[in-house]
């Protein structure tokens, strides 16, 4: 129905439990990325990020009752995100994205916000 929000027209949690998995799964692999998460702790990552997507985008607000006000720009301020490490976290969510086979509507809403939200962590320069 019309008041139906983003979070349950995708497919409720289940859906992005299988997006931030996908997304993670990159992670692990990617030489850029890795280092910059916890050594013996991606699951952690990856349930924070799965949560703070799902209360984004109108389910659960699980994710402030645990860690509070959101506050992404700050919390990224510890890590160094240039253009290359933007690059490498698009790239995995694009795979990750195209892995759901979402709607074309739903998928590009929630691509152009991914795109959005990364472009705006960037907080270091190019060497
Ligand atoms: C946390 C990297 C973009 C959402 C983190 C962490 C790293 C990281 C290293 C710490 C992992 C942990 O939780 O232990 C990056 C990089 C990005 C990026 C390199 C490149 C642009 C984004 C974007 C979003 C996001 C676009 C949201 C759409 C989060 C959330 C957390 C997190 C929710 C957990 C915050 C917390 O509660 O502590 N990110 N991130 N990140 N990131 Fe990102």
């Amino acid at each position: 129905g019309e008041s139906q929000s983003f979070y349950d027209a995708v497919g409720g949690e289940e859906t992005f439990r299988r997006l931030v998995h996908h997304f993670y799964q990159g992670v692990a692999a990617d030489p850029v990325l890795r280092p910059l998460y916890p050594e013996d702790d991606l699951d952690g990552a990856e349930e924070r990020l799965r949560l703070f997507l799902i209360q984004y985008w109108g389910g659960p607000s699980t994710y402030s009752a645990q860690r509070g006000h959101p506050r992404l720009r700050m919390r990224h301020n510890p890590f160094v995100i240039r253009s290359v490490e933007h690059d490498a976290w698009l790239r995995h969510m694009h795979d990750a994205v195209l892995s759901l086979k979402l709607p074309e509507d739903l998928e590009k809403r929630l691509w152009d916000y991914l795109v959005y939200a990364a472009s705006s962590m960037i907080n270091a320069p190019d060497a």
